[in-house]
């Protein structure tokens, strides 16, 4: 089954005709919130609000372990997770819709891994490539049949937050070869992996990253929700087209 982790703007999915609501507990703790099932286009799915239903949860208090596990246990097969970054390389603007294909973790002190303690063996999960290249090319070949544009490829930069980078930051961010900066990338992505989830991303440019284009003074979040709204609208259109492609 396809779920979808929505993020800031997406909160839930207007088409989902809502089948039930199950709230979970995990060895890790609690989700987010209650895992929300339903029809999408005649399609099972399910849904997770990754910052709570009320937006109450910031970025490095997502119990991101609890939240995969919470899906996994559900039946979830493939996840899309759906999160807004600002956009670092000059060419993303507000708006853009990217399908990111790498990641940079400067995250640091979050619960980002499921091997631990002194009974869980050694393991080293391949993370070459962070998304599942399969669910990439499905995202984007739904875009492209719901006539939405979607960028093909960029790289994810996951800071810890909450708080916005400096323009210095951003600057060491591109040196370092990032395209887009957000909070919630990892550890999500790796943890994925560690559980063999078939995981992509769908980023949503919703600012300028700080001291870029019109942030170059700041980063001013209350244009945020203006940009963010109409993109999530097209975000619902390829998420839609999705659930239709052969991946269960
Ligand atoms: N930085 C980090 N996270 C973000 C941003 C940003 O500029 N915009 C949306 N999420």
């Amino acid at each position: 089954m396809l779920a979808i982790i929505g993020g800031t703007g997406l909160t839930q999915l207007a088409n989902l005709e809502i089948t039930h609501r199950q709230v979970m507990r995990t060895p890790y703790g609690e989700p987010s919130g209650a895992i929300t099932f339903g029809r999408l286009r005649q399609h099972e799915a399910m849904f997770l609000a990754r910052h709570g239903y009320g937006h109450t949860i910031p970025p490095h208090e997502v119990n991101y372990r609890a939240n995969l596990w919470a899906l996994l246990e559900q039946g979830a097969k493939r996840i899309v997770s759906v999160a807004s970054v600002g956009g670092v390389r000059a060419d993303l603007s507000p708006g853009d819709i990217v399908v990111p294909d790498q990641i940079i973790d400067y995250t640091y002190g979050r619960a980002f891994t499921y091997f631990e303690g002194r009974d869980s063996l050694v393991t080293h999960i391949d993370f070459t490539h962070p998304y599942d290249q399969n669910l990439r090319r499905q995202i984007l070949e739904a875009a492209r049949r719901a006539g939405e544009t979607c960028l093909d490829g960029g790289v994810y930069a996951a800071t810890q937050g909450p708080r916005l980078e400096t323009a210095a930051e951003i600057n060491r961010l591109e040196r370092d070869g990032a395209d887009m900066v957000g909070m919630t990338g990892m550890p999500e992505a790796s943890l994925a992996k560690e559980l063999g989830l078939t995981y992509a991303a769908i980023a949503v440019v919703v600012n300028h990253a700080a001291g870029r284009g019109s942030s170059r003074d700041g980063v001013r979040m209350e244009n945020i929700s203006a940009v963010a709204q109409p993109a999530m609208a097209r975000v619902r259109n390829i998420l839609e087209c999705v659930v239709e492609c052969d991946g269960d």
